[in-house]
Formats: C-alpha cells, structure tokens, sequence
C-alpha cells in the first residue's frame, strides 16, 4: 500500500530545516526514522540524506491525520506537510542541525510502509558484516556510509574539474578487450559469435591510453574501472576504480608535479586540509633500508637500522649464517617497551614468522641500562653496548633484531614495524603525510617461474643512466618508476614509458618473452609505434583507496557502493552464480562435471 506523489511538491529536504524558516510551510520527505507516542501527541523523526527533522502531530490536528499518524513505523516512507515552528527553550536540541525547530503536521502521506527492518539504521550499531551487505541499500542509509559515498563524489567532481583546466581529455577506453600486462589473474567474458574466443575484462586502461598518446591526445584521463582476479584484501577488491592518466611530450618531474597539485586541490576542497608540496621524494633502495617497505608510513619513526657490521664476527651461529649468505641483520629500536612481558615478546615472534623470518631475537634495556636479552651469551658487553648505542636505544627501550635473508629482513622488520606502531598508537589517520617513491627496481626475480617478470609493467622505460645495465646485471636496472604513498598505503603509482622500439625488444627478451610472444599479445601496440610514438608516460590512483585514507575508514568497502567480499563474491545479487544450460550452449560453453561447485 502507498498513497500516490499527486498534487504534491517536496519544498525543503530534511536537513535543511532551521530557525529561518520559522512560521513557514514545508513539505519533507523521508523514511520515518522513529516515532514516539505521548498519547495525545506523536513525534515522527523524519531522515533523508540531509538529515533528521522532527515532526509533531498533536492532539488538536483531525482526528484522521492522527489515526495516521499512529499507524507509522520506522522506516515507512512519508510526506509531511505543516509549518515550522520553534521549540520551547527546554526542548531545544543543539547536537542536531533542526534541533532548535519542528514541523507541527497539518497533511501527511504514507507514501510506502515498511517492513522491520534487519537492522537499525543508525551509526555505531553492532551488526555483521555479512547482513550489512546483504542488506545494503538499507546499510547505504546510515548517515556515516551515505558519508563517504557523498566524499567520493565530491573527490571525482573536483578531479574531473582540475584535470579539465589542465588540458586533459576525458576518454572511455574499452571494457571487453584484450588482456593487459598488469600481472593478476584476467577476468574473461566469452565470445557468442567467435565460439571457443574470449575477451577480458581490462587490469587497466594502460595499452590504450598508450595508443592515445600515439593518437596525438596529449593529455588524457579516466575515472575508470578496472577488474583483476587476484586476492581480496582490506585495500583491494576485484573491480575498482582508477584515476588514470597519460601525458606526452612530459619527463618524470611533469608527472609528479600535477599530481602533486592534483593532490592539494583534491584534500583543500574536499577536506579542507592543506597538503604541503612539493612531497617528499626516496628511492625505493632508501625505503626499504631504512622502513623496509616501498610504501613506508612516515608518520613516525623507528627506523630500520643494519648491525650487520656489528655483528658479522660473530660465532652466533643465526646471525652468522645469514651474514654469511650475503643476508644482514637489522633492528628496530620500539621505545618504552623493554618492559614487555615474554610472552608478548614470543606473540612478536610468531608475527615476524608469517613473512617468514626464523625468528626475532631482542635486547631490552633496564631502566638502570642494564640489559636482558636471549643473545648477551653469544657477545662480549662491549659488542652489546655497541648494538645498544647504534641502535639509540635508552633505558626502558626494546630492540628488535632480525637477522636472514634481505628481502625477509626487509619485509619482517617492515611489518612489525607497522605492528608495534598500531599498539603503540603512534599514528592519527588524519595526519596526511605523502611521498614519492622513486627508482623502482625494473625487474623482480620470480622464484615459481624462475625469470624476470616486471616490477610495474614490460612498458616502463629504464633509467638512461642504467641502460648499459640491461646487457651486464638486468637485477641493478632501475625503472622510470613512481609511486605516490600515503600513510604507508600505495596510492598511485606509474612511469615513463618506453618509445624505443630497440628498448622495448630488449625488455619483452629480458621478460623472457619471444619476439613471436610479444607480438601475439601486444602486436597492436608495438605497430602503432612505428608510426611516430610521442615520449610519454602517466600515473594512475587507485580512488577507492584515495576516498578510504579521505573517509578514515579502515577497508575500501566501505566507500564502494556494493563491494564485494573476500570471496569475490556480492552477497546483495548473489553474484557470481549459475547461468541456464541454453545461455551456455549458445556460447559453446560445458562446465566440467567435477567442479567443486
Ligand atoms: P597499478 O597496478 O599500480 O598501476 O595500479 C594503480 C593503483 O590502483 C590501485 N589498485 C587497486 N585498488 C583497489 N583494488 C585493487 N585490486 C587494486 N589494484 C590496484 C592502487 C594502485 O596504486 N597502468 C598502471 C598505471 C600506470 O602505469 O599509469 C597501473 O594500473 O592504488
Ligand atoms: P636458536 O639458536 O634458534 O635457539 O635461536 C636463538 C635465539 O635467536 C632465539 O631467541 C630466536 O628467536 C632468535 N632467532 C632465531 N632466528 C633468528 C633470526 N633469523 N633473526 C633473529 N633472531 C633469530
């Protein structure tokens, strides 16, 4: 049952009504947030995006409105009509924007009923995720979550406008493509009229916006969905949106530098907040060195340090060893925590295990300086004075040492790092600290496929100083990279590219991809550079995790509209799902008989 919108006109949202309009009449549409009975007098909370405005009906109004009235519950959509009129000074309410003023009812719809809702709409309930998503148009209610959903239009609206003045082009590359050399797993979409073809659904527009620039755009940009199958985490999902762009005839600092300006139109409009450029700037060799990490949270310090020279005489058997293997030993000093109780200390231990350290060794320092730690037999006091002094660790300090391979050491320490800043309370979420992080590897060693594979993407150019490099030590080749990091979390990220075309064979032979290979996937690309490529290069932000580190919210879901969860799948359409045997059979498609669906 619903009665009809005929003859009638909203004038005002909810939140909208305040003192100025006293005396007046509005007429308010919302969902009934809650109403009280006073016997002869009913309130109704009305809601909208805007807000919530209290509604009176009293005794003195017809006998049918209150009949009405009193038939209402949370969540029935209606529209009140009546006149705003001040509360009496002991009913005024100052934590809400309406507090001071209410619409006595004259007229009133019910407009759609409701049925009790799985859970309240309101912020700080205790629900589950699960139901919240299964439900999540009435989750999208809650005035927090309509929140973000508003910073998220009000982030792109000010991107769209600040590129536009910049000279950049908004252009929709395709959705049903060809696979894109972005390293996850491709989401694929069957062909009906090339049976047994697939297209895939793109990582990212990079080969386009490519083609663009040869195109002679100079300047492009989309807000644009991307699809990767690869594990769900806090800060992924398997479709989300880019900021992407390309932009010829540029080097690296042209790059940086509208995206830095970007950045600061982007926080001051939105937030309000003065973002400091230009950023700071590291290399990724500096990064891991001292964070152990190419996406270092600078909010505060407790910086790696390598004790390596310290230690390597030593006959400790673990450091040794992993001197010895051309591995290091290094420390975080996590202040004020010598007082850790052991069986914290064994609970860091298990934590550095999962990136898969062997162990943690520590040396905690009295508050008389004396210290204690499981390693003081293996040296003499003056070699662990020597630990504690490059470490400047002061009584009531603990140093946390790691001794392995460096890229375990690196991503150990650079994890608990993280862990002891979170129960330490080091970090406030709306301290924005940026930075860039520059010379990027160009190559990583694949253990599983033992070759190269691209640490960005086969299409970033080497650095010029490096490119002798490509022939002699491929591992030492450092990449026109960047990446832009906020608060320890990859914002964007993206590179010159290469348009050489003796380059670019170079690095797909490197890759260990064979002329043939490269052509069969990328032939499309490597053609149009025959034909006159500008330099170029670009950067693409990941919005959805640009609008959390905005919202202070802890996951990316909760600024997508319908997220998907860690399975991948969407637990509002029950998505992904089966499709009828003649929806397969016109696509010449069988499913094995032993999935394990
Ligand atoms: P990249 O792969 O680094 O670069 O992606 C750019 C940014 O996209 C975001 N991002 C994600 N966000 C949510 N869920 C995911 N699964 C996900 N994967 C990536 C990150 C990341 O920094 N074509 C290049 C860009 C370029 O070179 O111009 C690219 O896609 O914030
Ligand atoms: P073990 O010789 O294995 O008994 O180790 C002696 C101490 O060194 C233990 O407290 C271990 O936690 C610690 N330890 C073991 N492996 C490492 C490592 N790779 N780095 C730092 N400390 C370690």
């Amino acid at each position: 049952m619903g009665e009809s919108m005929t003859g009638l006109k909203r004038s005002h949202m909810c939140g909208d009504i305040t003192e100025s309009l006293a005396g007046k009449k509005v007429t308010v549409m919302g969902w009934v947030q809650r109403r009280r009975d006073l016997g002869q007098l009913i309130f109704i909370a009305l809601r909208d995006r805007t807000g919530i405005v209290q509604a009176v009906v009293d005794g003195s109004a017809e006998e049918e409105l209150f009949k009405k009235a009193e038939t209402i519950r949370s969540e029935f959509v209606v529209s009140i009509t009546g006149t705003v009129s001040l509360r009496t000074a002991e009913n005024v309410n100052e934590s809400m924007k309406t507090g001071k003023v209410e619409v006595i009812a004259e007229d009133l719809r019910i407009l759609s009923e409701s049925e009790t809702t799985p859970f309240q709409v309101e912020d700080n309930i205790n629900v589950n995720d699960e139901l919240r998503l299964k439900y999540r148009y009435i989750d999208l209610r809650r005035p927090s979550i309509f929140k973000n959903i508003k910073l998220r239009h009000d982030v792109t609206h000010v991107v769209r406008d600040f590129l536009d003045n910049e000279g950049f082009l908004e252009i929709e590359t395709p959705m049903l493509t060809r696979s894109t050399p972005e390293g996850a797993r491709d989401y694929l979409v069957p062909s009906r009229v090339h049976p047994g073809n697939f297209y895939a659904l793109p990582q990212s527009p990079q080969l386009f916006k490519q083609l663009l620039m040869v195109s002679g755009m100079d300047k492009y940009f989309q807000i644009a969905r991307c699809f990767r199958d690869e594990d769900l985490r806090a800060d992924r999902q398997p479709e989300f949106t880019q900021i992407d762009m390309e932009l010829s005839f540029i080097d690296i600092d042209d790059i940086l530098d509208v995206n830095e300006r970007l950045i600061k139109r982007v926080f001051k409009e939105v937030l309000g907040v003065d973002v400091k450029t230009p950023f700071r700037r590291m290399t990724w060799k500096e990064g891991m060195e001292r964070f152990g990490s190419d996406k270092p949270d600078m909010r505060f310090g407790m910086e790696l340090k390598n004790l390596t020279y310290i230690v390597k005489d030593t006959e400790f058997a673990v450091f040794k060893n992993a001197v010895e293997a051309g591995g290091s030993v290094r420390a975080i000093n996590a202040e004020g925590c010598g007082k850790m109780p052991r069986k914290q200390i064994d609970q860091l231990v298990e934590f550095v295990k999962t990136y898969k350290a062997k162990g943690l060794a520590w040396i905690a320092v009295n508050d008389d300086g004396t210290l204690k730690s499981q390693i003081a037999k293996f040296f003499t006091d003056e070699k662990m004075a020597e630990i504690v002094s490059a470490m400047g660790a002061k009584p009531g300090d603990l140093i946390l040492i790691c001794a392995d391979r460096n890229k375990v050491v690196f991503d150990a320490l650079g994890a608990l790092r993280l862990e002891m800043a979170r129960r330490l309370e080091l970090t406030r979420p709306d301290d924005y600290n940026f930075l860039w992080i520059t010379e990027f590897p160009m190559f990583d060693w694949s253990e599983e496929e033992n070759r190269f594979v691209a640490e960005h993407h086969p299409f970033t150019a080497p650095m010029d100083e490096d490119i002798a490099l490509l022939d002699t030590d491929p591992s030492k080749v450092r990449a026109k990279a960047y990446d832009m990091v906020l608060n320890g979390v990859e914002l964007g990220g993206g590179s010159i590219r290469i348009h050489r075309p003796d380059i670019q064979k170079k690095i797909f032979e490197l890759l260990g991809m064979s002329d043939e290979v490269a052509y069969n996937k990328f032939g499309f690309l490597l053609n149009a550079f025959k034909y006159g490529v500008p330099p170029h290069g670009g950067l693409a932000f990941g919005l959805d995790r640009m609008v959390m580190l905005m919202a202070g919210a802890t996951t990316i879901r909760d600024v997508i509209a319908f997220p998907k969860v860690k399975d991948a799948s969407c637990l509002l359409t029950d998505a992904p799902n089966t499709v009828d045997e003649a929806q397969l059979d016109e696509l010449d498609i069988a499913v094995k008989e032993n999935n394990d669906n």
